[in-house]
């Protein structure tokens, strides 16, 4: 049953634990002989592929997370600009828009309020069309858009979004496949990235089954009253959805850094009292990260480094290493993804919070 917690304490435990079966359901007729399906959005989204010169996206919360990081994975193999805004910034501004643009939202729940009032503003634009990845069939997003991408992510009940997410991200990845596929994206590369995500759920439930060393790692952070995140390329989006869900639930303030940016502030705010968390990239960052994690350390941080098995990076004074199996560097922002969710999840378990309904927020924010 969608809306029973089974053996879980809570339900976002549990939608934490259901992301390798969403991730193969997202997929589900999507993939079909290793190439992606693009009928399933309609032979008239073909059509508009062909002719995108740009995209823009836009939403809030979580789901914005998701669209900065199709924004790399877009820029690097479409070449095409992808724009990524917060529907509350985007729906009140004066804005230009590219021509041939395609508008995206993304939203869990089809309902929030920024989000539809930026979609209905864009109408009036000159998109080429409106695209939403969302996880309801029935919302007013799916009504209102000329394209629909569902992200089959199922019933999510805790307010903090966590298969969701990483549905949306599975999506954005299809999506981005298509046009690629109506642009002429070489089959090698369609590949490629079809062989990643095939591997996903298999990656997924590997992260998950850290579940307990991320139980013990997360004591170090439940009486801490600030938390630092920090990221490159395709995982800085990550370390920002680590810091959303380390707020939302524990109440923790955390903050999320590229990491590159070091230098010109939160440096400052080193020392042994905030703990430091690394989201390791498995690509050509990794060495410019390296040296971000030693500006911490020689300043006396305390640095938590979720990290491949092959970065190389060692555990020593000040460095706590966490190894994270990723093979696919497409698909590696989906399975930091998780040890980030459990991180958070336990540290909120310690400090007693309402995890699944946390203060002040609310699962779908219909009004302004
Ligand atoms: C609220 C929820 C978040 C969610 C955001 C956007 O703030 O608490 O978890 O990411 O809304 O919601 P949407 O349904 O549009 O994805």
């Amino acid at each position: 049953d969608a809306v029973d917690k089974g053996n879980y304490r809570h339900f976002m435990l549990k939608e934490i634990f259901e992301q390798p079966s969403v991730v193969a359901e997202t997929l589900e007729g999507r993939i079909v002989d290793h190439q992606v399906y693009v009928e399933t959005l309609g032979e008239n989204a073909t059509k508009i592929f062909e002719q995108v010169d740009a995209l823009q996206i836009i939403a809030c919360g979580t789901s914005y997370h998701a669209a900065l990081v199709a924004k790399y994975w877009v820029e690097q193999y479409l070449k095409i600009p992808c724009l990524v805004e917060i529907a509350s910034e985007y729906r009140y501004r004066d804005t230009a828009v590219i021509p041939n643009s395609l508008f995206i939202t993304i939203s869990q729940s089809g309902e929030t309020a920024d989000t539809l009032a930026a979609l209905n503003k864009a109408k009036d634009e000159g998109y080429l069309a409106s695209l939403t990845v969302c996880n309801s069939p029935a919302s007013s997003m799916v009504r209102e858009s000329d394209f629909t991408l569902l992200t089959r992510a199922g019933a999510e009940i805790g307010v903090a979004s966590t298969k969701a997410f990483t549905a949306q991200l599975v999506s954005l990845l299809l999506l981005m496949v298509s046009i690629g596929k109506a642009k002429g994206m070489e089959k090698a590369v369609e590949q490629e990235i079809v062989d990643a995500l095939e591997h996903l759920p298999h990656e997924i439930q590997k992260a998950l089954d850290q579940a307990e060393a991320i139980d013990k790692l997360s004591e170090a952070f439940a009486e801490k009253q600030h938390t630092l995140f920090l990221g490159r390329g395709q995982q800085y989006p990550i370390a920002m959805e680590a810091a959303l869900k380390l707020k939302e639930i524990s109440y923790i303030h955390a903050e999320a850094y590229a990491a590159g940016e070091l230098k010109h502030g939160p440096l400052a705010l080193i020392d042994k009292e905030m703990p430091t968390v690394v989201v390791a990239p498995n690509d050509n960052l990794l060495e410019k990260l390296k040296s971000n994690v030693e500006e911490v350390r020689s300043r006396g941080g305390n640095l938590f480094v979720f990290a491949d098995k092959s970065a190389n990076i060692q555990d020593s004074n000040g460095i706590t290493v966490f190894p994270v199996d990723s093979q696919y560097r497409i698909t590696a922002p989906m399975v930091y993804t998780i040890p980030m969710q459990l991180l958070s999840y336990y540290v909120a378990v310690i400090k007693g919070t309402d995890v699944d309904q946390p203060r002040n927020l609310a699962k779908s924010v219909t009004v302004e």
